[in-house]
């Protein structure tokens, strides 16, 4: 067994070519956390163990804090494709399940609008393989939530094109259920925004360990290897709660936080190429004392590993630290002036802008004599 392959679920299992192409391959930037480790083995432990068996997962906590992508990495260490579906307010039961769609004539086709022509066309000729909204996303280039809605107006039209021809319908299944059948792992993204109730049902039967789902077509059965890792940022004064059936779905949940410095230091090198450890310090000490100011003061904003990677590429390649500061980071937490004042005391008090000021002065420094030795030997 290959040391890649140790916590794969099912070893025997064949995937299809396009089923492969869906289980994530970890990039070289990609750090094993203590969490993944966790998970992976948990799930492992328990995969033959009937009721024990662990296939619902909540990682909730801090935005950037790697949720995704450690639901990526399981797919990698499961040897299952990966697929996902972020969740929106009005998300309805076909969202869930899947639609049905009337099959309209290829004259009755053609009077259409060249952009819905194109989309039913493709819908009616697609391998089966993928989701609608999938099929959807590909040909029109448009988000999941477009894909959806638009989804919803092609139905309608469909329907309203089929006239007095005897009809054939067809079912496309959303892509919960492909995952379902299929048993693929799937990232449910922010459930907790759903604001209809029965379609939060539908999902939470969904999940149920040894279900089936009902579609108007047939009644599919819950593959065993599939797996629901639900990630949802943590809940603040204002924000809509997980809805608590899901959460009592759940049989492995993590709090996932803002890194520790040297791991926010670490992902910040393999991601920007940027090396100067002293810089990085420093900026990670500002996000870190950001982040828990906004906390305290219930600022709704975040301060976290996005806005590292994205202020560290600014200065690695020569913006102005002070400046990008608040391009990259504070005006992306809150434009409001009191907030930002209370954001400017916090770096003030711990001395941070000052260390700033000095380890990038340093850097510089050390770029003029880099120059100059270079120039001395003859290079630009
Ligand atoms: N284990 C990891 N190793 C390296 N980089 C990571 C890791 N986890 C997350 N990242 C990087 O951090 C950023 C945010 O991660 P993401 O998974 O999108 O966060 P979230 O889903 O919690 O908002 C991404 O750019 C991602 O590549
Ligand atoms: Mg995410």
């Amino acid at each position: 067994m290959n040391e890649h392959e140790k916590y794969f679920l099912s070893p025997a299992r064949q995937l299809t070519d396009a089923e492969k192409e869906l289980v994530w391959k970890k990039p070289l930037s990609h750090k094993v956390s203590e969490a993944e480790q966790r998970i992976s083995e948990e799930v492992c432990r328990n995969w033959n163990r009937g009721e024990m068996k662990i296939a619902t997962i909540l990682l909730e906590g801090d935005a950037g804090s790697g949720k995704t992508q450690l639901a990526k990495a399981l797919s990698a260490n499961f040897g299952l494709p990966y697929t996902k579906v972020t969740c929106f307010a009005d998300m309805d039961k076909s969202d869930i399940i899947g639609a049905i769609l009337p099959v309209i004539s290829s004259e009755r086709l053609e009077r259409m609008e060249p952009a819905d022509r194109n989309a039913l066309k493709a819908l009616y000729e697609s391998d089966r393989f993928h989701s609608a909204t999938e099929i959807l996303m590909d040909v029109m280039g448009i988000t999941q939530e477009t894909a959806s809605i638009k989804m919803k107006q092609l139905l309608k039209l469909a329907v309203e094109n089929t006239g007095s021809d005897a009809i054939e319908y067809r079912f496309y299944p959303s892509e919960i259920v492909r995952a379902y059948q299929k048993g693929y792992l799937l990232e449910i993204q922010e459930p907790n925004v759903i604001r209809d109730a029965a379609v939060l049902m539908a999902l939470n039967s969904a999940l149920e360990p040894d279900g089936s789902i009902n579609l108007p077509t047939e009644m599919v059965r819950r593959h065993p290897d599939f797996i629901a890792v639900i990630t949802t940022n943590r809940s603040y004064a204002g924000s809509r709660p997980l809805n608590e059936a899901l959460r009592d779905r759940v049989q492995h949940a993590e709090k996932m936080d803002l890194p520790t410095k040297d791991i926010m230091i670490e992902r910040a090198m393999s991601k920007t190429g940027y090396r100067d450890e002293k810089v990085l310090d420093v900026l990670a000490d500002i996000i870190i004392v950001l982040d828990k100011t906004t906390r305290a003061n219930a600022i709704k904003g975040v301060a976290g590993m996005r806005s590292y990677f994205y202020w560290t590429d600014a200065i690695a390649s020569g913006a102005s630290a002070k400046g990008s500061l608040y391009h990259k980071v504070i005006y992306k937490i809150t434009t409001d002036s009191e907030e930002i004042n209370l954001l400017e005391e916090a770096l003030k008090n711990d001395g941070l802008l000052a260390s700033l000021e000095e380890v990038l002065k340093d850097v510089k420094k050390n770029e003029i004599v880099t120059m100059q030795s270079k120039s001395e030997h003859g290079e630009r």
